[in-house]
């Protein structure tokens, strides 16, 4: 499939099929295609000025990271562009943390099996799946992982190189698994007990995406660190590393750098995004479409229960297990005009853009019936476990 254009949730490809977007570019267009607003930041800014480079300041960079702050925990923001580079910002941030501490033997991150925290070299050394480590050498140093869920395998696995710990408060690639509150809450206080920084990767969960701005809000819990990309920029690659003055103190200016980092049509186009997603009103709607959502495919799994599982995730990042390779649910679904994406756990994952309406809800259950129908009238093959990026 290759697309010519798109308006809010739809998209429509070369040869002028009309296609249902419940993939959101992974998790990306927060606001759909061509939103009004964004294509209007985007165009002011193209119309002033691209880029001038780090050595100066950057107003528009300033005013997000302003924004950014007055809306979350942090006090200070590095702006990257991409995920992987915002988690690779964290990661530093936080050894650099106990270097200036007199402790730079703490290098060690705590990170969870199903991770994904991207495909630089650091950054898959910390999501740990040997798969995405195939054939690229030893993994980077410095990471050990712990089974989710499991508090005690944590605190067993604290020495005195621990620097930090690091989550995803729902993990998206993963297969949609549940982290909890409980669990954020006993990490939070397990990092505090021994003077570990609590790393939050929200680079798939954040933006509004599970219906508060920041997913970590609902447990009543704080990081130190928490990394931002797909959803900020609603399409304009941007990443973004937030921090407490406490926690970032270390990172000062020449520590770290970033040549296109905060560019100016990426800012403003994530102000902008920001300035929606950010509004109670607007994350009251995607609570309660997402509630939708959720209704919609408890029904389709009651009528399918040969094909489907439990109905997983919160807000707009929702899925359903799949009894037959999720290759094949996710094909099927394209071959009736409908994107969505596979991750792991064999989960389908239905990622609308933020602003998708009931009825674009009720079309999307529509089109996956019928591409469940197609799969059914086929014979069944294994179930193979399947990642997605
Ligand atoms: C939780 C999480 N962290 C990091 C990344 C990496 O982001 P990027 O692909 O922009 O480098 C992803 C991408 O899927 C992600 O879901």
């Amino acid at each position: 499939m290759a697309f010519v254009r798109g308006e809010g949730a739809w998209l429509e490809t070369d040869d002028g099929r009309r296609v249902l977007d419940f993939a959101s570019g992974v998790a990306v267009n927060a606001l759909g295609h061509a939103h009004p607003a964004l294509v209007a930041a985007l165009t002011e800014q193209a119309n002033r000025l691209w880029h001038v480079s780090n050595l100066y300041r950057v107003p528009e960079q300033e005013a997000l990271a302003e924004a950014l702050c007055a809306r979350s925990f942090a006090d200070r923001v590095f702006f990257a562009n991409s995920g992987a580079e915002a988690v690779e910002c964290a990661i530093k941030t936080a050894r650099r943390f106990h270097f200036a501490a007199g402790a730079p033997d703490r290098t060690e991150i705590i990170t969870f099996t199903g991770a994904f925290h991207g495909r630089t070299l650091a950054t898959l050394a910390a999501t740990g799946n040997p798969t995405y480590l195939e054939g690229f050498g030893e993994p980077q140093a410095g990471f050990v992982q712990v089974a989710l869920g499991d508090v005690d395998a944590v605190r067993n696995a604290v020495t005195a190189r621990t620097a930090a710990v690091m989550i995803e408060p729902l993990q998206g690639e993963g297969g949609l698994r549940e982290v909890g509150p409980a669990m954020l809450r006993a990490l939070r206080a397990l990092c505090d007990e021994h003077g570990l920084l609590l790393i939050l990767d929200e680079v798939q969960t954040g933006v509004g995406r599970t219906g508060t701005l920041f997913a970590h809000q609902k447990a009543g819990i704080a990081p130190d660190i928490m990394a931002l990309a797909k959803g900020l920029g609603g399409g304009f690659p941007i990443g973004a590393c937030l921090a407490t003055e406490a926690a970032a103190k270390a990172m000062t200016p020449g520590s770290h750098g970033s040549t296109f980092g905060g560019n100016p049509l990426a800012v403003a186009v994530a102000k902008a995004v920001i300035e929606i997603v950010g509004d109670e009103a607007f994350l009251d709607r995607v609570r309660s479409v997402g509630l939708y959502a959720k209704q919609r495919l408890a029904s389709v799994v009651d009528a399918h229960p040969e094909l489907l599982g439990e109905v997983r995730g919160e807000g707009l990042l929702v899925g359903v297990r799949a009894r037959r390779p999720v290759g094949d649910l996710v094909a099927a679904a394209r071959a009736h005009d409908l994107l969505v994406v596979g991750a792991g756990e064999n989960v389908v994952r239905f990622l609308p853009p933020l602003i998708v309406t009931e009825a674009e809800i009720d079309e999307a259950v529509a089109r996956f019936e019928r591409a469940l129908e197609s799969v059914e009238a086929a014979p069944a093959p294994a179930v193979a476990d399947a990642g997605a990026e």
